[in-house]
């Protein structure tokens, strides 16, 4: 009888594919996956991909067909050939009536003769391939053929399924234009790794990039704002007579290529159109739809929050009329069930002035403001259902009184999304301390621009259910990358990666079976894939961890950490470079008389491996006083 190992560590399998291959040669890193596999058992022997192995198709399907062509386009760059698909190939995809895989899961079976993948649905016929991928040698992701690479794997017989539903990533191409190919980049990347909800931010403060037939204006004006570089809201605004170059937006016909690529890798595309507030590029499209005064130019990343109109007004009808035009086009074209509304951070105080939001509020009998937008979103719920559609929002969509069949993304905390779970709403949760990817990933002043922190360490230890809440009510999370300062398609991997493959095992794999220790070492593993396929992707779990406070006695103390549990860090306050010869951390620090820099460096096994850190005392002084005002205030 064959014994099932849930959750075998990365070492384990590392030591268990040696033992099983020693003789053959079988790449070491070939069963680093991520998501971790729910149960697999490592079998001796190997399988070798050829150019004369076929594929075929037990069960005969248009989407197996389609898996089988996705495979090849993953294979052929680096290997030189494509399988055929033919009658007796020894790769073989097949359905299967057992319902106990669910709708993405499968059964992967390596054997010396060939690899079998067999699934209840499409789906996980594709999540099979993904596995099968991930055993290749890193190589495999290359983009030239690599002449005489052997394509050998470990046999094993894996059956997995995912923990969550909703295993998503969210792309805000407002703040900045991230054209048709590198969105369907973006998706190919996220579903390599089992994610499979990409989020659409379409429309905010500084662009609105989805074309509306029936309101031109949105992107022939709302799409574009005057270019700039360097720090989000220390901008200069839009000056006279400066002309809107920077911008961009998807046609109808971009959106549906977008689609079809994202169907063919099992994603689901969610479009968020982001009202009442975050609307200020729709204004200057239509300014009539203002309370008072819109803007005359789309936001660059300047300060404008409480100064500038970027809220649509309730007061007037013809807003509703609007929103009806834009939902219905965009029913039109996603086919998703869901439409994600925003309903995020609106600023009422331009309601709180506005004549005709104010005599809204008295016809309709609402106390505040709060109940201002709450009219509002149960409006679109309405004008969703009309079209067949459900409403997502952010979760302050529940200030107020919430939608009856609303489903929130909760991002402030768990708390709105543990509310909504209680009170019987679907939810989503994006928690901002483990799942806002646009964050700093390591210590800020080694990192690229950006606000607060949150680790990869933090986003791996994510749990979508917090006790107490129903779990059923809970469909996934995702990771939201915000884009206020991604100016590329590189940078965003960059912030995207790794943090998104943790989490993409915490919805796939389940927070009850991940493991820190056994996590991190994979990663490394696949930053080796990702170099071969061209993919960026952060290193800063490399970087020292530092963290200065005050004694009682008000000395200033510095910790010294890393993510990872095999590093050491070395530092110097004498203004040299760090290295192995400097001293080596053991114990926090106190600053030697009059130090002005400590300088930080991480090893592993005599090699440098972490940026160099270089931190004036003086800032040291200025986060340790911080941190002692957050404790004060507690
Ligand atoms: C958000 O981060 N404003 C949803
Ligand atoms: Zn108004």
């Amino acid at each position: 009888m064959k014994t099932f190992l849930s959750i075998l560590s990365a070492a384990t399998l590392f030591i268990g594919s040696m033992a099983c291959t020693q003789q053959n040669e079988t790449p070491t890193n070939a069963l680093a996956f991520i998501p971790q596999p729910k149960e697999m058992q490592v079998l001796s022997d190997q399988f070798q991909l050829t150019r004369r192995a076929g594929i075929t198709i037990e069960t005969p399907n248009p989407e197996l067909e389609r898996i089988a062509h996705y495979f090849n386009s993953k294979i052929a760059p680096a290997t030189g050939f494509e399988l055929r698909l033919k009658q007796r190939g020894n790769i073989r995809f097949k359905l299967t009536d057992d319902t106990s895989l669910g709708a993405e899961g499968y059964h992967l079976l390596v054997k010396h003769s060939g690899v079998t993948i067999t699934a209840h649905q499409p789906a996980g016929i594709f999540y099979g391939v993904q596995t099968l991928l991930q055993m290749f040698p890193p190589e495999i992701r290359g983009k030239e053929e690599q002449k005489n690479k052997v394509w050998k794997i470990a046999c094993v017989d894996i059956t997995d399924k995912p923990q969550f539903a909703w295993r998503g990533m969210m792309l805000d191409v407002s703040r900045h234009w991230f054209t048709k190919e590198e969105v369907k980049k973006y998706i190919d990347e996220l579903a390599e790794y089992k994610m499979n909800v990409f989020h659409w931010h379409l429309t905010d403060d500084q662009g609105w990039r989805l074309e509306i037939k029936s309101l031109p204006r949105l992107t022939e004006v709302g799409a574009w704002r005057a270019p700039r570089v360097g720090q989000w809201w220390h901008r200069e605004p839009q000056q006279p007579g400066e002309e809107a170059t920077y911008g961009g937006f998807y046609t109808q016909e971009d959106v549906k290529e977008v689609l079809a690529y994202a169907a063919e890798r099992y994603v689901r595309v969610i479009p968020e159109i982001d009202v009442p507030g975050h609307s200020l590029a729709a204004l200057v499209a239509y300014p009539e739809l203002a309370c008072m005064k819109a803007p005359t130019t789309v936001n660059v990343g300047n300060k404008f929050y409480g100064e500038d109109e970027n809220t649509l007004c309730i007061g007037k009808e013809e807003t509703f009329e609007f929103m009806d035009k834009v939902l219905t086009e965009v029913a039109a074209l996603f086919p998703d069930e869901y439409i994600h509304i925003g309903g995020d951070e609106c600023f009422k105080g331009f309601w709180h002035k506005c004549p005709r939001c104010q005599a809204r509020m008295r016809a309709e009998n609402l106390k505040n403001e709060n109940e201002l937008q709450s009219y509002f979103i149960h409006r679109m719920e309405s004008l969703l259902k009309e079209k067949g559609k459900k409403l997502i929002g952010w979760d302050e969509i529940s200030e107020g009184g919430l939608a009856p069949d609303a489903t929130v993304m909760s991002w402030r905390g768990m708390e709105g999304g543990i509310q909504a779970a209680k009170a019987g709403h679907h939810v989503i949760m994006t928690p901002a301390e483990h799942c806002y990817i646009d964050l700093w990933q390591g210590e800020p002043s080694v990192e690229p621009d950006t606000y607060s922190m949150c680790r990869l360490k933090d986003s791996y230890s994510f749990n979508p259910v917090p006790e107490g809440v129903p779990a059923e009510m809970i469909l996934g999370g995702q990771g939201n990358l915000w884009a206020e300062s991604v100016p590329t398609f590189r940078h965003a991997e960059y912030m995207a990666w790794p943090r998104g493959w943790a989490l993409a095992e915490v919805l796939w794999t389940g927070p009850e079976q991940t493991n820190w220790d056994k996590f991190w070492p994979r990663v490394e593993q696949h930053f080796v894939r990702a170099n071969a396929a061209q993919i960026n992707y952060a290193r800063s779990m490399y970087n020292a961890i530092i963290t200065p406070s005050y004694t009682a006695d008000g000395t200033l103390e510095i910790k010294l950490e890393t993510e990872l549990g095999n590093l050491d860090i070395y530092y110097t306050f004498d203004n040299t470079d760090p290295d192995a010869f400097t001293p080596k951390y053991s114990e926090p620090l106190r600053v030697p008389k009059d130090a002005t820099w400590l300088r930080v460096v991480t090893y592993r096994d005599g090699k440098p491996i972490g940026k160099v850190i270089t931190l004036p005392i003086t800032e040291l002084e200025k986060r340790a006083a911080n941190t002692r005002r957050v404790v004060g205030n507690l």
